[in-house]
Formats: C-alpha cells, structure tokens, sequence
C-alpha cells in the first residue's frame, strides 16, 4: 500500500543528489508495496512546490525532466494506493494545505472522522480540490500553523492536529516557515528513520533509504518525529519527549532490492529460497540444540498453554495450515488457524491460557495487527513471525520471531513463505522441548532432518525447466484446479493463491478427500489439475487416498499435473505429468511441494506478459483493514 518518503538534508544543488531526486530514487524503491499514483513536494524559492500524477513512478519522472533545481534542503514524497477517491492527479499526494498552499502533506492510512472535519474547514474558509481524506490533514496543520500560540512550531501543529484524528495515519509534512525540517507522526501504520550523515530519512520501510543508510530509527505508535540535517527527535502525542527509541542496523544491502539478472523480483526470490530457509534457520540450531533467544515468553507460561490460535492473511494463513500438523503432532496440543479478519469478529474463545501466534511477513498487516490486539485484551500471550524488522505487529508482540529472508520485493510471497514455516517448526520445536512434549533425542533427529531442507529446496530450484516448459505451454488456460490432503492441502491453496494474484487465472485448491463432495463436477475433459502426492513412506493410507483421487479425476478427463516425492512410481500410471521432490518428512514437504507451484504461476504470468512483480489491484503491505 502507500509508500512515503521524506528527507531533510543539506542544500544539493547537483541534480542526481538534490532531495527531490533522492525521494523519487525512495519511491522507486517503495514502488514493490503497490500503488497508482505518485508526488513528490519540495521548497522552491520558499514556496511549495507539488509535482503529482496518477499511473505510475515514470509518468512523474517525466513530468519533472527538465525542471530546474530548486534550493530545497527538505522534500517529501508518496505512491498512492486508492482509497479514498479514484487515482487522478487531483487525488495524488503530497496535498496542499493552507490558504495560500504554504504546506505539502503525505498520509498513509485512512482518517475515519474526514468528514466532519471537512465541513468544519470548508466553515472556515478552507478550499478542498481532492476527495481524499488526506486533504483534511493538510489543512488542518496549516490552520494550526497560523495560531499564534504555536509560534510557526511544526511539530507543535503536527501534535494538536493529530489528537483529532481517528483511523490509522502516518502524515509527514513539510511548512513554507519551518523550511529546514520534516515533520511525521504515525498511528496504527509504519514510519521508520533513517540515519545519514549530515542528512535524515523518512520511509515506509527501510527500502527507502537503503541506499544512503543502514542505520535506522524505530518510530513508535502514537509518536511525532522531526528530522532536520543534523538531528532527529521524537515526542509523543502527548508531548513528552521520547528518549528510548531503539536504534538498529539494517542487516541488508541496496543489492537485495536489485532483480539481480532475474526477470522479475518474484523469480529471484523463488529463486532465493534456499538461502531463506537457511537464514531462517541459522543460529537457532547449534549442534543439535535449539537456541530461541527471542522467545521473551516465560517458559511457565508456554507451559500453561491448552490451546495455539496462529492468526494469518493470505499466503501467512496457508502457511499457518501448514504448520498447524507439525506443532500438534509435536505439541499434542489443539491449533486453530484463522484468517485475523474473522478471527475479531466472532467473539473468540481467547485467555491467557492461549498462545496466539500472528504470521505476517510485513509484520504491517492491519487484519492481523487488529487481531493480535484483540488476542492481548483477552489476557493471550503472542508471538509475531515477521520478516519486517521494527514492524509494529513485532513490536506489540510479546514475542517475535524474524525470518531473516531479506526484503521481499514481489507483491506475491515465496521466499517469506518458506520462511515462516521454517520459523514455524522452530517454534514447534520450541514448544515440544520446553513441554516434554518430544524427548531431546527425538528433538536432535527432527532438526537434523530441518537442516538438510535447504538443499532440498536448492534440488526442486534446479530442476525447475520442466515447470517453466510446463507453464509456457499452459499460458492459455483458463483454469487450473489444485489437490492435497494433509499438509498438501495448504498447499493447493498456496498454488491456487498464486496463480490467481499473478497470472488472473481462476484457481481453486481443494482438499481431495472433499473432490466428491462437490469439485468434482468442474472436472471435464482437458481440465488441468495439480495434485500433491504424500511421500509413500509416511501413513500408507494417505498416500494411497491421494492416488485414488488422482484415478478419480482422470477417468473424467482432467490432465493431472502430479507433484510426487522421487521414487514414488504408485503415481505414474494416473499422471500425465510428475514433478518430482526429494524425499523427506512428511511435516517438512511443503517446503518442497510448493516451489513447482510457485515457479508454474511465475512462469505463466511470464508468458501471458503480464506485471509479474505488481499485479493489478494488490499492494504488498494491506496496512487498511
Ligand atoms: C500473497 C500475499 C498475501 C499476503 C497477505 C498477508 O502472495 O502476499 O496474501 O500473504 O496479504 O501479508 P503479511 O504476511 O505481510 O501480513
């Protein structure tokens, strides 16, 4: 969703360093989080200068090419995701506040009073051009700014301004009369610092300035920050000022936001996931053991626990259904999983003897964030797996577990996706060991089995021409069906999911046992169907279910796509096409199973030519429930 850039810096006048650049090289940066419309704001000669259009980054470049340098020493800068109002120039940010236009101001989130506080500018003489709700912010700040008592203060504005708002809202502005600093405050949506030297940083996430800083500056809930060149300082909404504000180095670099020879972002993460896995993992298994330094929850309580709620959207959920077989089977104990939206609305049976663990790999999603809160009001303890270092579902956490996997940049997730099963496990593990649920022996031999997974995962990459072949010959279906049972069931829905974001191709995943309960009426002749094969090693009833369905299906004409661990020749008969994996556990093939599914949908939205890394109307980070 929205992107935001802000930066206050010494006065550049070359033109590839000028701070007007500086934030558009952000915004490109930010471009993976989904947006339509992009602006940027500077202090040309002392006024507000705005430059906005709607589509994307390239239609603003082009509107500024050419333009001279202004002798701004601040600017500000966002990429839209519409809400409020259809992506036109009008609606695009940075807006204009003030009756002469003396302020520029970006918002992300959602200011759920607008409406009354519209009408009480328009009251007062206030002008509206858009029909954001943003626009309400603008100029809200700018009326403050004329007060007297605020003596031309910017972060003083910033603070009575944001005690009448409600919603969810990170605003940076900058003022014709404070024109050496930023100003931003945020609630219930992400705003990070970045550290220069001689210069300061504002962003979304820390992609926006990673190619100018590694050090950063977490912005907590309900917080103003004021960045100038030389100095950052932070208060809260209530304006005391904030000292403790934890200071961390980003672990990685420009490269990782970079495609790398790759065709698409999304190719190069899928084709990362080997090295994901491993980071996830490393350090947390030495010699046998398992080390969760993080887990701060004190181990009495993860005794006391009787139940697991894992709190999801989207691909986290799928991951969470994954996870869910290995931490019962580990943990005897029950877990349910639950898409976070519904999870708040249905009243659910939560205290303090459950542990509700929140996946999200931005660590920003309002679904899950709201969750986690509603979790803690009842007395639950959580756990966040995040990717998002400093994200806000990570920091309101009791706990969190970080999947180490570097920046994902594609809006569809693979890498994040392995990661937090892998993280999953650990804490399975985790649980098992401090319960008694697994003897330490026991324990030792699933790790050893953990740490063999990345060069599992790197054999399935290696091989991936047969899908890539597969995929290019299929990109006219139209519809592509998905079939597991057990840990393969997630599964399917992880590869309807992706091919349904990426390629618009209608996708369903189904559990196979539930075919003749109804899905099977879509099979007809020439209907694709994946179908996850269970190892033979594992519950022989299983595996022999899942090749009953494959017959099933067949005999009614589908062409069956057969994902099936190597050596397994019961499928050949029944599959027009197998896909081998490596064998390994059968808690841990997800790992495995799913990367074909994910290359298959990538490849297709290839070949259809279509926006691979940006589908159409999806933004990487849902910070609006
Ligand atoms: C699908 C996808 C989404 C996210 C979902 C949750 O490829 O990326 O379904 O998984 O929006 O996002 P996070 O994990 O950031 O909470």
């Amino acid at each position: 969703m929205c992107g935001i850039v802000g930066y206050a810096g010494p006065r550049r006048q070359t033109p590839s360093v000028r701070p007007v650049e500086v934030v558009l090289a952000g915004l490109s940066r930010l471009e993976y989080r989904g947006y339509d419309s992009a602006g940027v704001a500077v202090l040309e000669d002392g006024h507000v200068r705005i430059d906005k259009r709607a589509g994307k980054l390239a239609n603003l470049r082009e509107a500024l090419a050419g333009r001279e340098s202004s002798d701004s020493q601040v600017a500000i800068g966002h990429t839209r995701w519409a809400t409020h109002g259809a992506p036109t120039d009008a609606n695009a940010h940075p807006h204009r506040g003030g009756r002469h236009g003396e302020l520029a101001l970006v918002h992300n989130g959602i200011i759920e009073n607008f409406a009354p506080l519209r009408d009480e500018l328009v009251a007062d003489g206030f002008t509206f051009v858009s029909e954001t709700d943003s626009e309400v912010a603008a100029h809200l700040v700018a009326r403050e700014m004329e007060r007297p008592e605020i003596g031309g203060d910017l972060t003083e504005a910033m603070r009575q301004v944001v005690a009448r708002l409600e919603g969810a809202f990170t605003l940076l502005a900058i003022h014709e009369a404070a024109p050496d600093r930023v100003v931003a405050a945020r609630r219930n949506s992400p705003l990070v610092v970045g550290l220069g030297d001689g210069e300061n940083f504002l962003g979304s996430d820390v992609a926006a300035f990673i190619d100018s800083t590694k050090e950063a500056l977490e912005v907590g809930q309900d917080q103003i920050v004021t960045v100038t060149a030389e100095d950052v300082s932070v208060i809260g909404f209530d304006g005391t000022p904030v000292t403790d504000s934890k200071r961390y180095t980003i672990e990685w670099d420009a490269t990782a936001a970079q495609k790398g020879g790759y065709p698409s972002f999304m190719a190069k993460e899928i084709h990362e996931q080997a090295a994901a896995v491993a980071d996830t993992l490393r350090g947390r298994i030495e010699n046998g053991h398992l080390h969760l330094d993080e887990m701060k929850i004190d181990e009495s309580v993860l005794r006391s626990i009787d139940k697991i709620v894992v709190v999801a959207c989207g691909t986290a959920a799928n991951a969470g259904s994954v996870v869910k077989y290995a931490i019962e089977h580990w943990c005897r104990i029950p877990v349910e999983v639950e898409l976070a939206h519904e999870f708040r609305y249905r009243d659910p049976v939560v205290n303090e003897k459950t542990l509700v663990v929140a996946i999200s790999q931005s660590g920003e999603t309002m679904d899950t964030l709201m969750a986690v809160r509603h979790a803690q009001e009842q007395g639950a303890k959580v756990i966040a797996i995040c990717n998002t270092r400093g994200s806000t579902i990570a920091r309101e956490a009791d706990a969190a577990l970080y999947l180490h996997v570097g920046p994902e940049i594609a809006v569809a997730s693979t890498k994040a996706y392995l990661g937090q099963i892998a993280a999953c496990y650990l804490l399975g593990l985790y649980l098992a060991q401090v319960r008694g649920n697994l003897y330490p022996d026991e324990i030792q031999a699933i790790m050893g089995d953990l740490e063999e997974l990345p060069g599992k995962v790197q054999e399935v990459l290696d091989a991936s021409g047969q899908v890539e072949e597969l995929a290019r010959e299929m990109a006219d279906a139209t519809s592509v069906l998905f079939l597991g049972r057990h840990v393969g069931y997630p599964t399917a829905m992880e590869g309807a999911l992706k091919l349904k974001e990426i390629a618009y191709i209608h996708a369903e995943g189904f559990a196979a046992g539930e075919l003749k309960h109804g899905p099977i009426a879509l099979v007809e002749p020439g209907q694709p169907v994946f179908v996850i094969v269970p190892s033979p090693r594992g519950r022989d009833s299983l595996h022999s279910k899942v090749v009953s369905n494959i017959q099933e299906i067949r005999a009614r004409g589908a062409r069956t796509l057969v994902i099936a661990e190597e050596g397994d020749t019961a499928v050949e008969p029944y599959a027009d096409v197998v896909i081998r994996v490596p064998s390994t556990r059968t808690l841990f093939a997800p790992l495995l199973t799913v990367i074909p599914l994910q290359i298959f949908a990538c490849e297709l939205a290839t070949a259809k030519g279509l926006d691979v890394d940006q589908p159409r109307n999806l933004a990487k980070s849902v910070t609006v429930e």
